[in-house]
């Protein structure tokens, strides 16, 4: 059977989805109730991080830690990839060693590649294109909260970028209808967008997205990596945080998500991330739970 691997949400079927997030909730109640359950023992999983990480890292590492495997971080600097090693010999001797690949870089491509000479699963821990862990543990969460999101309608105000493009996917993967609204430059991929068809649109207007939305997301106006365009930035993105007054536009039982690290006063108010409506120290909780759902699925079950 051919390997899986996990670039984007669209590696897996809608219903492979939602069968991962149902897991996940439950893998959640099991460990609060001090069930041991341990599928992973005696695996290894490699972590490459070419950029920051607080909550993927250690949300992957804690997984592999409950499921008694081991997990290794490897940065740019401590490994032959930061000397020049090229991507597909790194992966055809990694994948020998360990049983699944976790990877935070800059280029998709890269991801790509390194899966293609892979062994094992290779999953995408964040690119400059794409960040679909965060998704699946967006999903549980509204889920959790709210029900099913099939249906819903979701706003997504600020940057087009990888969060949005991940949402995007979720969209028709998960069947609900997303209005983006962002500064006409940065709009996201017009092919990303294209590909989910009439599950998506795009508005200049925060206010219009936001009415009557279920669900209002946002993320950092600059990525990592964008850091030296973070003025002009600031300066573009005036008019597209979420403050009291776009979450007043939403339905009455809207809820806020942000992937986090949030910056207080720019993409969102302080009364909103701290607010009621906002679920955003959930959704880091469940990056826990639902990447151990995926490692389930993809390393133990196969
Ligand atoms: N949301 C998220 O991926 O956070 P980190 O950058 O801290 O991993
Ligand atoms: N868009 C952000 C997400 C961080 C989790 C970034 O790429 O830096």
């Amino acid at each position: 059977m051919n390997t899986r691997h996990f670039l984007t949400l669209r590696d897996f079927e809608p219903a492979e989805l939602e069968a991962l997030i149902e897991r996940s909730i439950m893998l959640k109640s099991e460990y609060r109730q001090g069930h041991r359950y341990e599928p992973l023992r005696n695996c290894t999983l490699a972590m490459i991080f070419d950029k920051s990480s607080t909550r993927t890292r250690l949300s992957f590492e804690a997984a592999m830690t409950h499921f008694g495997g081991k997990a290794v971080y490897l940065s740019p600097g401590t490994t032959q990839l930061g000397r020049g090693e090229l991507v597909e010999d790194t992966a055809r001797v990694m994948s020998r060693i360990v049983d699944a690949v976790v990877i935070r870089t800059v280029s998709h491509q890269m991801v790509e590649t390194f899966a293609t000479y892979s062994r094992v699963p290779v999953i995408n821990g964040l690119t400059d294109e794409y960040h679909p862990c965060q998704l699946l543990a967006d999903m549980q969460t509204y889920v959790e909260h709210r029900g099913p999101i099939r249906g819903r309608h979701v706003a997504w105000i600020g940057d087009g970028n990888n969060m949005c493009n991940s949402w995007i996917n979720a969209a028709w993967s998960f069947g609900f209808r997303l209005n983006i609204a962002t500064p006409e430059e940065f709009k996201p991929d017009a092919r990303i967008m294209k590909r989910a068809g009439g599950w998506v649109s795009w508005h200049k207007d925060p206010a219009a997205v936001a009415h009557e939305a279920d669900l209002i997301a946002t993320d950092t106006w600059a990525s990592m990596g964008q850091e030296a365009e973070k003025e002009r930035r600031i300066r573009a993105f005036k008019g597209y945080g979420v403050d009291r007054r776009i979450m007043d536009l939403a339905a009455p039982d809207a809820l806020f998500m942000h992937c986090l690290p949030a910056y207080r006063g720019y993409e969102v108010s302080e009364d909103v991330l701290e607010g009621e409506q906002s679920v955003v120290w959930d959704q880091a909780e469940n990056r826990l739970h639902a990447q151990k759902a995926l490692l389930e699925f993809l390393v133990a079950a196969q």
